[in-house]
């Protein structure tokens, strides 16, 4: 098969983006990835198949004009001068990471590498990943020399799927290299889909950049959290707080009050910055402590929705409770790790629950059961409603003629006539 000038391994939340960007800026791409449903999905163009990051018309419109190929990876990586990895980094059970997926890619990759091509890692990855774990996989299986033979870079994704405001072309790339030659290469590819490209020293500078990016939101979203239990205690209004509090001009970034953060990257990336520091036998008293408040924060919005409606004279055991959205964040189909989910698993220690989320037609529980999505908010069957990811389509909600407590901000909110209604 003829090179063609872009490949893209993995093409889920951050890969599709990416191979769309790569086409639209008129190259040839090939995305590749082993889920042999997702790339049927893609192929057939199936409703939602853009995951919420691209609309599927632009991945339709990408394919129509034959721009853009997706194939299993079970038929192989093509040839191509540019590698682009956009893997899974799950954390594994030992604080550390899951590199399975990723070292899996730089092994296809690696059968098919040729002197002078580009192999760019996007995935979020502990420091030291690409340089110490995939560059030695890459040389192996290609025979050839990172930095000598073929380019080697790493450029994480900054993605944040569904802001308008920030959509994956306009945002900065952070780049570091196996070389300065590298960056330089890799500084090239980007530039053709992104405005502005920031070349950091090294591929760990970059991996490292990318950990504190994100583990910096989750201190501050473990603050604020903090601070939210804080103003209860005090009986004060934590919105007024961060109203007033942001109209200092310096030095503050509002930050909103939650279940808790979740995703793959927030949570993910403070726990690599915390095994990071670890390995280097030191402390991160600060990230451990963050996430210890998030893993917490679940359990709290259920404790203090149990305590509103002990006070409006109502139980939650054995109650039977709709949660509405279980996404990570409101209008994208991703649940990992996200704190709805868990507050709907803490619910069910002590309720009877069923769920309804527009994007989430079943859900994996952590104990591995399977639960189906209830079509629409239909309460028929329920004493309660828990709304926990505002999604648009549960902006104006109907009067449903149950309580129904907005319990997203972590803090149990009564939303009032329906619930007066009802009691
Ligand atoms: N989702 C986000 O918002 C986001 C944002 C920034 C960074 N990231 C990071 O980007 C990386 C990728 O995350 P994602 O959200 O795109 O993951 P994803 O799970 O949405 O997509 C990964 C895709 O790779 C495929 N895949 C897995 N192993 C493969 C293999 N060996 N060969 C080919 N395909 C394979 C999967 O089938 C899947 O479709 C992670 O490191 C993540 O932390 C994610």
């Amino acid at each position: 098969m003829n090179a063609v000038d872009a490949v893209v391994v993995g093409l889920g939340f951050t890969g599709l983006p990416t191979a769309l960007a790569a086409a639209g800026a008129g190259l040839r791409v090939v995305g590749v990835d082993s889920s042999a449903d997702r790339v049927r999905a893609l192929a057939a163009i199936r409703p939602g198949c853009g995951l919420g990051t691209v609309p599927d018309d632009a991945v339709r419109t990408a394919l129509a004009g034959g721009r853009l190929v997706v194939r299993d990876a079970a038929d192989g990586v093509p040839p191509a001068g540019v590698h682009v990895l956009c893997l899974p980094t799950p954390p594994n059970r030992f604080g550390g990471v899951d590199l399975g997926p990723l070292t899996s890619a730089c092994r296809a990759v690696g059968e098919v590498l040729r002197v002078g091509d580009l192999v760019l890692v996007q995935s979020t990855c502990p420091p030291g990943t690409v340089a110490q774990s995939l560059a030695p996989v890459l040389e192996r299986v290609s025979g050839l020399r990172a930095g000598w033979d073929f380019h080697l870079a790493c450029a994480p994704v900054r993605i944040d799927p569904g802001n308008r405001a920030h959509g994956f072309a306009s945002l900065p790339r952070v780049v570091g290299g196996h070389t300065r030659r590298c960056a330089q290469r890799a500084t090239r590819f980007l530039s053709a889909m992104t405005g502005e490209v920031v070349e950091v020293a090294t591929t760990c500078a970059a991996e490292v950049t990318k950990i504190f990016e994100n583990t910096f939101r989750l201190v501050n979203i473990s603050l604020v959290n903090e601070l939210g239990a804080l103003c209860r205690a005090y009986g004060v209004d934590v919105a007024e707080v961060l109203r007033a509090a942001g109209t200092k001009p310096f030095g503050f970034l509002r930050h909103q009050p939650s279940a808790g953060a979740g995703g793959d990257c927030v949570p993910v990336s403070a726990r690599f910055f915390a095994g990071a520091a670890r390995r280097r036998g030191m402390l991160s008293p600060l990230v451990d402590a963050a996430l210890a408040v998030n893993e917490a924060q679940p359990a709290h919005t259920v404790h203090r929705l149990r305590e509103a409606l002990h006070s409006a004279g109502r139980s939650l055991r054995g109650a039977r409770v709709l949660v509405l959205g279980v996404t990570y964040k409101p209008d994208t189909p991703n649940v990992r790790q996200s704190a709805s989910v868990a507050v709907l698993e803490e619910l069910r220690r002590e309720a009877a629950v069923e769920y309804h989320d527009p994007y989430v037609p079943e859900l994996t529980l952590s104990d591995g059961t399977s639960l189906t999505g209830k079509g629409s908010p239909d309460v028929r069957d329920a004493d309660l409603v828990v709304l926990m990811t505002p999604h648009r389509a549960f902006r104006d909600l109907p009067d449903l003629g149950v309580p129904v407590y907005d319990c997203s901000s972590g803090d149990p909110r009564d939303l009032g006539p329906a619930f007066e209604a009802a009691a």
